[in-house]
């Protein structure tokens, strides 16, 4: 009732229509990703602290950016950032397989265990730094990049299939950065920037 409630209220309110977004949005169990102290808050509409400084994104803005990314069935698609694990829980509803990267280890490792709990099989992870992508599985179908980038790292452009494309803040933390969907052409990359958002930093040795 309560995602039923929040992907009315939320997001389709808001314009997102990708019916497989909208279904994996009201299947994912949030309340069970975020901390104990967040119960209460776990369908509103706002991000909430994870711990280590890093933050659960709004779910709208995991709506938007997956909407963005336009995942199918058949897709191997890279995350960086997996934080909480709901983004890659919302992907894994999705697509075939996720890969998902976590530079704070104690973070990765409760995603895991949240993740595994619930019965996910087909999301991978990896502890590092996700600027530099997960060569041995390259290329993807997607990339989507849950914290600010200050530049895109060129890494991950390299990790894309010709006509994929990657979600991506871009800008400062210490202001309005913006969501930019990046698209791998025959011959060099297309830019298309879209709303304001406001994310916690990649950090990592690209940046
Ligand atoms: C806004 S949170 C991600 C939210 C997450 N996708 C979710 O669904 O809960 C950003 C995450 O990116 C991680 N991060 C920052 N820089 C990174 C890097 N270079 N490689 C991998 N993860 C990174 C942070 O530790 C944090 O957990």
């Amino acid at each position: 009732m309560y995602r039923e409630i929040m992907v009315n209220s939320q997001i389709e309110m808001r314009g997102v229509t990708n019916p497989a977004v909208l279904a994996a949005m009201r299947k994912v169990e949030r309340d069970k990703l975020v901390p104990d102290e967040e119960q209460p808050a776990a369908y509103a509409d706002t991000p909430l602290p994870i711990g280590h400084g890093q933050t659960i994104s709004q779910p709208f803005i995991v709506a938007y950016m997956t909407e963005l990314l336009n995942p199918g069935p058949a897709q191997r698609i890279l995350e960086i950032g997996t934080g909480s694990g709901y983004q890659a829980a919302v992907l894994a509803e999705i697509v075939r397989e996720v890969y998902t990267v976590e530079i704070i280890p104690a973070l990765a490792e409760r995603a895991k265990t949240n993740l595994d709990a619930m019965g996910y099989r087909n999301i991978h992870f990896r502890t590092g730094d996700g600027g530099l992508g997960w060569p041995e599985e390259a290329p993807f179908d997607g990339i989507i990049v849950t914290a600010a980038a200050r530049v895109i790292p060129e890494q991950l452009l390299m990790q894309l299939k010709p006509g994929a494309c990657m979600v991506i803040p871009l800008g400062s933390c210490y202001s309005v950065q913006s969501l930019n969907v990046v698209i791998r052409e025959d011959q060099g990359f297309k830019m298309k920037e879209t709303i304001g958002v406001r994310f916690v930093p990649l950090t990592g040795v690209t940046q």
